[in-house]
């Protein structure tokens, strides 16, 4: 049983990176299941859609919070831990770190509250693997706004925010190395899958 996440700031490459893994994977073995944060099942999907709607400027940070923790309390129980339990690889477009980095360096609001409430809508689940695409926040940004349809409502934020959240996954991978991959997203795309590649290779050797 082996839980990987991918974490980064919007433009970052992770569905890049998340593809070429999974297409990697799938060549070893059946049981590898691809899901995403905030959505990955019929409810949480729900929820996602209220999250990310533009029109909804006037979310407070806690109900933002607790929607994104709603959607991820349903995806541990629906979708990952089943999948787990039966020894399946599951990869995860963000996860709980994405709270932290988000609402807490991001917004401003306590780590121990985040940590409080990630901790109650996960069970106590924590990735084995996090990798997470470090890039400066102008570059990340300025490869978003080469495709406008992906502008969302988080995207909008001020590049003060994401450089706080640039800041907060940073401070976070160094808190715990054992976890965290953190990879130079500022290279080629397969020099970037090929290290993903070596340290989930190793994982599963390890096993
Ligand atoms: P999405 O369109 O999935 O963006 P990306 O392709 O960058 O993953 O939108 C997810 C947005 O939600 C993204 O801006 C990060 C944000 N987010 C949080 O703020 N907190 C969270 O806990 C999660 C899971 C996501």
């Amino acid at each position: 049983m082996t839980f990987i996440t991918f974490e980064g700031i919007e433009g970052s490459g992770k569905t890049t990176q998340i593809r070429l893994l999974m297409d990697w994977l799938r060549q070893r073995t059946d049981r590898v299941l691809l899901t995403r944060e905030p959505g990955g099942a019929d409810i949480g999907e729900q929820i996602r859609g209220v999250l990310l709607n533009p029109e909804n400027t006037s979310m407070t940070p806690e109900a933002e919070i607790l929607l994104f923790s709603a959607a991820r309390a349903q995806l541990v129980r629906e979708v990952i831990r089943p999948r787990l339990a039966d020894g399946w690889i599951v990869i995860c477009d963000r996860f709980a770190d994405s709270t932290l980095a988000y609402q807490g360096y991001g917004r401003g609001l306590s780590i121990d509250d985040l940590l409080r409430i990630t901790e109650f809508a996960t069970g106590g689940l924590w990735p084995d693997l996090t990798v997470y695409l470090d890039l400066d926040v102008e570059t990340g940004l300025r490869r978003k706004a080469a495709t406008p349809e992906e502008w969302n409502r988080m995207e909008a934020q001020a590049v003060a925010f994401h450089k706080r959240v640039r800041a907060g996954y940073r401070k976070l991978a160094a808190a715990d190395p054992g976890r965290w991959l953190v990879v130079d997203a500022d290279r080629s795309v397969e020099t970037i899958a090929k290290q993903i590649r070596r340290r989930v290779e190793q994982m599963i050797a390890g096993e």
